[in-house]
């Protein structure tokens, strides 16, 4: 992995290291966060045989293709995603499926899908990548029929934390994190907000915390499925909050951290299952 990949997924396609997005996405997947939303989410959406399921920003499927199991062989998954190199992919993973599966490319916000179409839409870590969320959602409700699920699942990178036992170091963090992050929106405790503004009765909603206790910089130059802190760096530099001379030293001070077992770092994930109205 490049040093300074900064994990963008606005345009998948176009980043010259696309496999290190591509196998980040493997290890977000492993994040005990993420397997605990997704177990709620499986759980609060109650897919039954023969329904239609639509996953937008799907990603390389893994998501949608283990919900796919809850709809027997009369089922159909359906993923859209921007990205030519994810849903090739997701098309991979698919060859076990025992419903229909149809990974096609597409726009989160303007879906070639007819309305009312699916009985459940869902989009997981993709809202903080749009322009307009709120049109995403829009989207996604357009498409489920009234009264079907609509189920939302994303990051918040304003509980983005680093504790190396510095807190000057820690605090300048969070208060970066405070502001829209160029590269991801901050939403994800606001979702509840998103589906009732689109019109939809919230069910249930549930949050989990990615928590990070140990790193070997040495091995890798960032903690499982993140970016690194040369990147977190640049980042800090770009909103004026570091000075650029002091970028070697933040990076270090993260670094013996690590290595001297002093660092840990936790980010909050989101969810949110509603009905369509
Ligand atoms: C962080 S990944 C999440 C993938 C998957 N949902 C998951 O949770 O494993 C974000 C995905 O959204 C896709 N994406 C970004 N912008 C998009 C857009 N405007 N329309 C559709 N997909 C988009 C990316 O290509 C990427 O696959």
């Amino acid at each position: 992995m490049d040093d300074r990949h900064r994990l963008g997924y606005h345009e998948v396609d176009d980043d010259p290291d696309v496999a290190v997005l591509l196998a980040t996405m493997e290890d977000t997947a492993g994040w005990e966060a993420t397997r605990r939303l997704r177990a709620w989410e499986r759980d609060h959406i109650a897919l039954i045989p023969g329904e239609r399921l639509l996953d937008v920003g799907c990603g390389l499927g893994d998501a949608a293709l283990a919900l796919a199991e809850d709809l027997g062989d009369r089922g159909e998954v359906v993923g859209i995603d921007s990205s030519e190199e994810m849903l090739r992919g997701a098309r991979s993973n698919a060859r076990s499926a025992r419903c229909r599966v149809r990974f096609s490319r597409g726009a989160a916000c303007s879906l070639d899908e007819p309305d009312d179409s699916f009985d459940v839409a869902r989009a997981e870590r993709t809202l903080q990548w749009l322009e307009s969320p709120e049109a995403a959602v829009a989207e996604l409700v357009r498409v489920v029929r009234p009264g079907g699920r609509v189920s939302l699942i994303d990051t918040d990178w304003s509980t983005f934390r680093i504790d190396v036992g510095d807190e000057g170091l820690g605090n300048l963090v969070r208060d970066a994190m405070q502001i829209e992050r160029g590269r991801a929106w901050n939403g994800g405790r606001r979702l509840h907000s998103l589906v009732a503004a689109a019109g939809c009765e919230l069910v249930a909603r549930a949050e989990a915390t990615q928590t990070w206790t140990s790193w070997d910089p040495d091995e890798s130059p960032a903690p499982v499925g993140c970016f690194s802190m040369e990147s977190l760096a640049d980042d800090l530099v770009a909103r004026g909050r570091l000075p650029r001379t002091g970028r070697p030293a933040f990076v270090a001070a993260i670094h013996d951290a690590a290595r001297g077992c002093r660092f840990s770092m936790r980010l909050t994930m989101f969810a949110v299952v509603a009905a369509a109205p």
